[in-house]
This record gives C-alpha cells, structure tokens and sequence, in this order.
C-alpha cells in the first residue's frame, strides 16, 4: 500500500520536474493557457452561433393566429370568373403587406377535386410558385400568366406552362352572414391535394413534399 502511495503523482508540477514550474503550481502553463483560449474559442462561437440559432428556430415556438378577413359580399363573386381583391397579410407595414388574391364561387362542374368540396369560394394566391412574382389572371385566355419568367396557370391554378414547380396557392375561404371571408394560406400539389404553405420554388408532388418542409412562420403571404 504505501508503495503504491509512493508511485502517485504529485499535483505540483515543480515535484515533477516540469521545466519552468514554479513552487506551489498545480496546472502548466502551457495547460493553462490552452484552456484559456478554448473557453475564449467557445465564447466567441457562441457569441455567433446562439443568435443564428434562435432566429431559425424561434418561430417554432411563435403560434400564429389564424387571420380571417372579409373580403367583399357573396353577391360580388360568380362561379365562372375570378374577382381579385386584396388581402392585408401582415398588418403596419402599408403596402408591402398586402397581397392579391383570385376569388371566385365554389363551381362543382370545375371544382371536381376532392379536396375542394365543401369550400364555399375559391381563393387563389397571386403569388408565383416559381420565384414570387404576382401573376395575372387573364380572363380571355383563362389563364394565370406570370409576368417575370413565363409561369403559365390553368384556371384552377394548375401549371401548364413555364418554370414554376406547383399549381399557385390556395385560401381557406369562409362564409360568415353575408361576408366572403379569406383566411389563412395552403398549397397544394399537382392533384391540387392541400399541404401546409410552403415557399416559392419548392415542389409537393413526389419526393419534394418531404425535401421541402413547410418553414416555421411561413402561414402568411
Ligand atoms: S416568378 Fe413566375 S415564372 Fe418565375
């Protein structure tokens, strides 16, 4: 036992003939200093990589209100043709908060998607599924024609031409007295199946539904 006490080492480096070592010092300085600048490594990493991580996932804890909003009367919508109104999508901000959206009656002998029934109106997203821009809707050709990249919709907002990646955005729509209300945004695949809202350029039909899922925050617009 007390051979084994012998063979221990002792905690001051001046016992273990460390060149440089003071009387009374258990840790090197080398050990020393390269803890130091470890902990200032990690400060400083910290000081990058904490604010980056909250902005990515704080909206995850953020719940969003579901936003409703009248958007005209029943008598101003017809089963045939789209009425673009304006929807105020994110409140004080003036004009960039505002989107436009393509408004028309629940048409059963259009509408025939499963999805669809029970929707009183159909409401569309201006916004392209390409990149964003605002298309058009073109009642001579039946189309949404998107003014940027050539993005060509059919009259269910279907593609059928150009570059976007999905049919154009849809509107939960609801009817409250006399009121056509608009509330929040879904997209949809090409089956027009509804998915949580999902950005410009991110497609649903096949694999991309799990490639590209739908970002925190990402309710509005
Ligand atoms: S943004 Fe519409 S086609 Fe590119």
């Amino acid at each position: 036992m007390s051979d084994k006490r012998s063979k221990q080492k002792s905690k001051y480096t001046l016992d273990r003939n460390i060149p440089g070592a003071f009387e009374g010092e258990t840790v090197t300085r080398r050990r020393f200093m390269t803890g130091t600048a470890h902990t200032a490594g990690a400060i400083a990493a910290s000081a990058f990589a904490l604010p980056a991580l909250g902005f990515a996932i704080g909206p995850i804890f953020k719940s969003t209100p579901h936003h409703w909003e009248v958007v005209g009367t029943e008598g101003m919508f017809t089963d045939t043709n789209y009425v673009p109104v304006v929807l105020t999508v994110a409140p004080n901000i003036g004009e960039a908060g505002k989107t436009t959206v393509y408004v028309r009656k629940f048409n059963p002998e259009l509408d025939t998607d499963p999805y669809d029934k029970g929707t009183p109106y159909i409401a569309i997203s201006s916004r392209c599924a390409h990149l964003g821009c605002p298309v058009r809707w073109v009642d001579a050709a039946e189309r949404f024609i998107c003014p940027c990249h050539g993005g060509v919709y059919d009259l269910l907002g279907r593609r059928v031409g150009g570059p976007p990646v999905r049919p154009l955005d849809r509107f939960y729509t609801r009817v409250a007295g006399e009121s056509v209300e608009v509330g929040p945004r879904f997209s949809v695949n090409s089956e027009l199946k509804r998915f949580s809202p999902r950005d410009p350029g991110e497609p649903l039909d096949g694999i991309g539904q799990y490639l590209y899922p739908s970002r925190p925050g990402a309710q509005k617009l």
